[in-house]
């Protein structure tokens, strides 16, 4: 079972900053998730509509100028980062999986993921773009095929597999309270991996893998790294 870094390793480093994302690292986590949103014709990485829970400013994230979110501390001495620092800053160490927060987002992202395959070093399979948004994925895996696709979802849609296999998606991303075996079957008979956020208890780690789940978001990686090495005979 794979582990990816949700918002890097977010439990304790300020969530999507490049010094989360690079102790995800040091911690060898499988990947890294990161969320990320337009503003001022910049791809930021950031989760919130809004600036207020994790950063120094006020107001909405999309009204702020590049310079005014430049001079934001996040988490206390971090700036909000841009996909292309993020980019720069893992090389192709790992996975990354970027979630669109928006429609408008999708276009410029794709485009840094196709310079970070270029001039990089992430080969096309690394890259994973998930999206709440399943009828944007749909049309982004039409001009761009050669990156992973996954469906994401906070319920569970009647269709949801089915979905993200007729949409060419390779992996569904769940909420782990949402989860169970017949999800877990219909997507692997379908050839789909099954991906769970967010998990950081150590039990739920454990149990997951023994369900047969592909890919957990954690915002502890070494945590659940530990739980899941094998007992020293
Ligand atoms: O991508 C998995 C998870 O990050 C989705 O929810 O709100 O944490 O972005 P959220
Ligand atoms: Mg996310």
């Amino acid at each position: 079972m794979q582990v990816f870094a949700h918002r890097g390793a977010s439990g304790d480093h300020p969530e999507n900053t490049l010094v989360a994302i690079e102790r995800a690292i040091q911690f060898d986590a499988d990947g890294i998730e990161i969320d990320v949103q337009l503003a001022d014709d910049q791809v930021m990485v950031f989760h919130d509509r809004w600036l207020h829970r994790t950063t120094n400013g006020i107001g909405r994230l999309r009204d702020a100028s590049f310079e005014q979110l430049r001079q934001l501390k996040t988490g206390g001495d971090q700036q909000i980062p841009t996909l292309l620092e993020v980019l720069d800053c893992i090389r192709g160490r790992c996975q990354l999986n970027v979630e669109l927060k928006h429609k408008e987002v999708a276009g410029p992202t794709l485009n840094a993921l196709d310079f970070a395959v270029a001039q990089l070093g992430f080969a096309p399979e690394q890259l994973i773009v998930s999206s709440f948004h399943h009828r944007l994925l749909s049309e982004l895996r039409y001009n761009w095929p050669q990156y992973n696709y996954a469906g994401l979802t906070a319920s569970v849609p009647l269709d949801l597999a089915e979905f993200a296999q007729r949409i060419g998606c390779s992996a569904i991303h769940i909420d782990v309270a949402n989860l169970d075996d017949d999800l877990i079957d219909d997507a692997h008979r379908r050839g789909l991996q099954v991906r769970v956020y967010t998990v950081d208890e150590v039990d739920d780690v454990i149990a997951l893998q023994a369900q047969g789940v592909d890919g957990i978001f954690t915002n502890f990686p070494s945590r659940a790294i530990a739980a899941l090495k094998p007992i020293e005979p």
